[in-house]
């Protein structure tokens, strides 16, 4: 399974790449926002720290002006994938721009037939919001069960991304039902590497270690 990290913030991503453990990193207009001004310095360094697919979404509104943005924003590296939310008017954008050949993430999907409908049209990227289903009191790990099964049935070359991942569990479920990719924020992978019998463990270890007053292990 692919590690996506969920952040704009470039420290963060810094912090998180050294782990070995980040495939890519997502970005949205909210997490932008939260960076400052100076948004397109913020996004191509970005671009240029990570290795894998960083995706961005189009901030335009009219159809023709996200072709427009997504052209643009493809423009900017290799690794840019043009994340687009999901909307009927969109359609015909979003094939126009696979036909184009643009990497796309399709972002704020809820249900199945939206995924299945921009999955026929070719995206590399499908988002499904898990933590914010759960939010209006569905079951988020439903639909990327669901996902995965109509991947797998029709065998759509498309990635499944799990995402508005909020604490461990989803994180863990996601991976257990065959999601391509979770992006999670960089709070949710520190937590995932804690555990209390980690951390007592360490602690007896070294207190048993530190009995025998040697200085060196290999002395
Ligand atoms: O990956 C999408 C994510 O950034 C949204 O998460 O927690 O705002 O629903 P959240």
């Amino acid at each position: 399974m692919k590690l996506f990290l969920d952040s704009a913030n470039r420290k963060e991503i810094e912090k998180y790449l050294a782990t070995g453990l980040v495939d890519g990193v997502t970005t949205n207009p909210s997490l932008l926002s939260a960076q400052g001004q100076n948004t397109k310095e913020v996004i191509l360094d970005i671009l240029r720290m990570v290795p894998g697919d960083v995706s961005i979404e189009v901030v335009e509104k009219a159809p023709d002006a996200v072709y427009t943005q997504a052209h643009q924003i493809a423009k900017l590296g290799d690794n840019a994938v043009v994340k687009i939310p999901f909307a009927f008017e969109y359609l015909p954008v979003i094939a126009k721009l696979v036909g184009d050949g643009v990497k796309l993430n399709i972002t704020l999907v809820f249900n199945l037939l939206q995924a299945l409908m921009v999955a026929k049209l070719g995206v590399t990227y499908i988002s499904p919001f898990i933590g914010r289903l759960d939010d209006i009191g569905a079951d988020g790990m439903v639909l990327i069960e669901d996902l995965v099964t109509l991947k797998d049935q029709y065998d759509f070359p498309v990635e499944i991304l799990a995402a508005s991942i909020r604490h461990v569990m989803h994180w863990e479920r996601a991976a257990l039902l065959g999601a391509d990719v979770a992006t999670v924020p960089p709070a949710i992978i520190e937590a995932a590497c804690k555990h209390p019998l980690t951390e007592s463990g360490i602690k007896k270890f070294d207190e048993d270690w530190k009995k025998l007053g040697k200085q060196n292990l290999l002395d």
